[in-house]
């Protein structure tokens, strides 16, 4: 990530002009300089989600496991299985189609947004480590 020096500078302006606004004058504001990309998906929210209600099949790495496949399989690549496919495995199960785990089970007790930051979450590791081929190797 190359960052700007123009755009820090701006972020620096904006800063002063809200503290001024604030009618404070301490200097003690932390310098919360938003985060320039680079997330790593660890500290998303949906990594604690993952582990807790998935990763005991998918794997804490989504590399899988002996009860269940790898996220970074290439048949979850999000052309392949869409964000969908994820909601509906999660809210209905799904029969075994891909593999030889056998069915997956629904997975209760999780809301709209824990979902969303699974699904967010993988997403993410599939960004950063890519694909596995599918047959696996
Ligand atoms: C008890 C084991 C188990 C758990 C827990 C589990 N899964 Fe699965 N999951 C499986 C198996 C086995 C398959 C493979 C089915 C097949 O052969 O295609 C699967 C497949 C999937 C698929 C592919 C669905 C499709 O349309 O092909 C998705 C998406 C998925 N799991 C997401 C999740 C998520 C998200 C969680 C956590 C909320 C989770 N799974 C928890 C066992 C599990």
């Amino acid at each position: 990530m190359v960052t700007k020096p123009w755009f820090l500078a701006f972020l620096l302006a904006g800063g002063v002009v809200m503290l001024g606004a604030c009618g404070s004058d301490d200097n003690e504001a932390s310098p919360s300089t938003p985060s320039t990309g680079g997330v790593d998906p660890s500290e998303l929210p949906g990594a604690e989600v993952y582990a807790q209600s998935c990763a005991e099949c998918h794997g804490a790495d989504l590399r899988g496991t002996d009860k269940g496949p790898s996220h970074l399989s290439i048949v979850y690549e999000p052309g392949h299985h869409s964000d969908d496919s994820f909601r509906n495995a999660i809210a209905n199960g799904v029969g075994a189609h891909h593999w030889e785990f056998g069915d997956m089970d629904p997975v209760p007790g999780l809301s709209v947004g824990d979902v969303d930051a699974i699904i967010e979450y993988v997403r993410a590791v599939q960004a950063r480590e890519g694909f596995e081929p599918y047959p696996p190797e």
